[in-house]
């Protein structure tokens, strides 16, 4: 069993400067912690790239290796939980926040964050999920919880070629939902109805009228992955009963809004955090993925690279340039 292993390291220059390079690393880089795991796939989420250029609200121990998904193989274990060789999944918690993460090729993790990679779902497919599929999941599941229901009308996905909003798409309309669309690409309405978007919209659409305090009742319910005007616009035009969720904020943290939809029309605004989930609804989650709720179209949905490419795709989604999913190959 070698113990060297290849790991992307984010390195602190100066207080706002900071680097990327692929270094050799071995076990004894690695924190304390009851289960090493090879890692063979990663995936690359929004959060990754702001860990990767220094953002104190997400990483703030450098040198550091990003990476907040990986599965792969447990080469050893202190827990009785699990055994080498076992297939599993960790994504949330602290990995690749200030524990080292998936971009590199092995991880040492406390036994509590570990899933057991469900049976019909392998370590690639699950990590074409990742955080953002795992998320878009909980936000459909909380939907559902609210007792929204496909013919309730239809549901709005704002963000949606992000990662979170593409997989979104793909599980509300595999699940029956009629899927409206919210995107700012406009060479990208293609990719969203091959996905089972059945309206897309652009961006500037949405906040049409925005500065009003109440919008048309327009909307069964609402997946936000973006936060700030759109998630107040998503709120206002959401009708009498309906629910939205909200897990992100690549527009803005800021919520400009009253509390008129709220009292008046007794919608509900649905909070999703994925990185705390406790163990059994994360179970329950990952459960749905790898069955009743598997994808039909991830390929679809997802970019595979090496892990040297990583690199510069942390530029590429900092851009917006990056489209669905990007699974990383981490180690053969
Ligand atoms: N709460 C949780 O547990 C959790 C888990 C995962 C992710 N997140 C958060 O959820 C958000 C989405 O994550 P992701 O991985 O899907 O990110 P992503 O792949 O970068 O997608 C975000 C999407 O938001 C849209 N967007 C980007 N900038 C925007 C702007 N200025 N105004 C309006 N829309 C904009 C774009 O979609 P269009 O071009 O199609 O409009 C973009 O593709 C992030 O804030 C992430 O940190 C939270």
């Amino acid at each position: 069993m070698t113990q060297e292993f290849t790991a992307l390291l984010i390195e602190q220059q100066d207080k706002k400067t900071f680097t990327r390079r692929y270094v050799t690393r071995t076990l004894s880089d690695l924190p304390d912690g009851d289960v090493v795991i090879k890692v063979s796939y990663s995936s690359l989420n929004y959060k990754d790239a702001l860990s990767a250029t220094g953002n104190p609200g997400v990483s703030r121990n450098f040198p550091h290796t990003p990476g907040i998904d990986a599965a792969g193989i447990v080469e050893s274990s202190q827990s009785e939980r699990f055994k080498a060789g076992d297939a599993v999944l960790v994504t949330g918690y602290d990995l690749g926040m200030n524990t080292p993460g998936g971009f590199g090729g092995k991880i040492r993790v406390p036994a509590e964050w570990i899933v057991p990679l469900p049976e019909g779902l392998s370590a690639r497919e699950a990590m074409t999920i990742g955080t953002a599929g795992f998320t878009a999941a909980m936000s459909v599941q909380a939907l559902q919880d609210a007792g929204i229901k496909p013919d309730d009308g239809e549901i709005l996905v704002t963000g949606a070629t992000g990662g979170v909003g593409s997989v979104a798409v793909a599980l509300l309309s595999q699940a029956g939902y009629s899927v409206v669309a919210v995107t700012g690409k406009a060479d990208k309405h293609d990719f969203l109805t091959s996905l089972g978007a059945s309206k897309v919209i652009e961006r500037n659409v949405l906040l049409e009228n925005n500065s009003r305090p109440m919008l048309k009742e327009t909307w069964a319910g609402c997946v936000d992955c973006v936060g700030g005007d759109y998630l107040a616009a998503a709120i206002k035009s959401t009708c009498y009963g309906g629910a939205v969720t909200c897990c992100g904020l690549t527009a803005s943290a800021e919520l400009p809004i009253n509390v008129f939809p709220f009292i008046l029309r007794g919608v509900s605004l649905l909070g999703i955090d994925s990185v705390q989930c406790p163990m059994t609804p994360r179970l329950k989650v990952w459960g749905k993925l790898a069955g009743e709720w598997k994808l039909n179209c991830l390929d679809t949905l997802t970019e595979e690279i090496p892990l040297d490419a990583v690199d510069r795709y942390i530029d590429k989604i900092l851009q917006g340039q990056v489209s669905g999913r990007v699974l990383v190959r981490v180690t053969d």
